[in-house]
């Protein structure tokens, strides 16, 4: 049975919190300290002005655009808050079900990287990325790289800026949902004394392509190139981690001319638009994650949810498109936004 799903990121965000468990919509939505919520990213994406272009005799704006030399229908990949089945029981199933569907990307928590086959087999064609966190175990670490990579995952994504308990509110209990495989005792993620030689570690014994998960400084990301990273995420959590850490939107281009050149740069945080999309790959990354709105889409609606946050979306980047004079993502450059 379809149902009619909201028509505007806004209504599925109130919809959501009307859907969810308070504790649930509060863990989502909180940032580093209670009543930040998700610190100042939205608001650096709105400072950055657009300088349309017209009369360039554009009728067709195609999305599609490559990550790490794979097709991907649109520069947007679902980003992870958690475990999805706290938002739907359907969780990640139906994220990568959505997705793939479309030829969109999805980037899997670590928490749900035991369970990677399963919902491979249940989207045998999904872009799937495989996050996780370094831990002091590198034959946990080992094993999760080999089954993402025997689960035919396009990269394994490293999450380098969560402190455990850095959180402004605890995630609530979760129950376990029939498909997912049972976690296989992940260990605490150990930050605080990793260093630069972890990732050449990991890159080194990694059979897929590394991504670096929040970089916030050029000297950091010219360091995770020269380890090996092939791409890197410009992100700060959604603002969960470090209070009044930088926006990614003002960390971006500083990252993009140190390394522009030599690995492919993401971004998210406050992606909330396709103007904001355009606006990301105008500065140069080469795609964006987009965390909270997917979560609120799946509690909503599930797939058809998240299906229908993913194709408004993609028709706003294309009204964007088309009314800046671009008929493909390689025709957005900087010269379309204001100094
Ligand atoms: C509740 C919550 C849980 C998150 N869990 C993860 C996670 O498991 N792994 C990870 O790499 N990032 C995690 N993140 C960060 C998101 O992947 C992403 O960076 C953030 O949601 C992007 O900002 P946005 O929500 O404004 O789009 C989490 C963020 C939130 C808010």
């Amino acid at each position: 049975m379809t149902q009619e799903m909201p028509n505007s990121l806004i209504e599925f965000a109130r919809a959501a919190q009307g859907a969810l468990a308070p504790a649930d919509w509060d863990y989502l939505t909180e940032g580093a300290l209670p009543g930040q919520a998700g610190g100042d990213n939205v608001h650096a994406w709105n400072a950055l002005r657009v300088r349309p272009r017209v009369l360039r005799g554009v009728a067709q704006a195609d999305i599609s655009t490559t990550v790490l030399g794979a097709r991907i229908s649109s520069p947007i990949f679902v980003a992870p808050n958690g475990r999805a089945t706290r938002y739907h029981p359907e969780g990640e199933r139906a994220i990568v079900r959505a997705t793939a569907a479309k030829g969109a990307g999805a980037l899997l928590a670590s928490s749900v990287g035991a369970s990677i086959g399963a919902l491979r087999a249940s989207a045998p064609n999904a872009l799937l990325w495989s996050q996780l966190y370094i831990s002091g175990d590198r034959g946990f670490i080992k094993d999760r790289v080999e089954l993402a990579h025997a689960s035919g995952a396009g990269a394994i994504v490293l999450t380098v800026d969560l402190l455990p308990d850095a959180n402004a509110l605890k995630p609530p209990p979760l129950k376990p949902v029939a498909w997912e495989t049972p976690k296989n005792g992940e260990p605490a993620p150990l930050f605080t004394g990793a260093s630069i030689d972890d990732l050449a570690w990991l890159c080194d014994i990694s059979p897929l392509p590394v991504v670096v998960k929040g970089v916030l400084r050029a000297d950091d990301a010219a360091e995770c190139v020269a380890a090996g990273a092939r791409g890197l995420i410009v992100s700060n959590h959604g603002g969960n981690q470090v209070q009044d850490a930088i926006a990614s939107a003002t960390a971006l281009p500083e990252i993009v001319s140190a390394c522009g050149g030599r690995a492919e740069i993401y971004v998210d945080g406050g992606i909330r638009s396709g103007a904001t999309i355009l606006k990301a790959i105008a500065l140069g990354a080469r795609a964006v994650m987009v965390g909270r709105p997917f979560s609120h889409a799946l509690a909503v609606g599930g797939e058809q949810g998240v299906a229908a946050c993913l194709a408004l979306l993609e028709h706003e980047l294309q009204r964007a498109m088309l009314l800046c004079g671009a008929s493909r993502v390689s025709d957005i450059n900087r010269d379309l936004l204001a100094a």
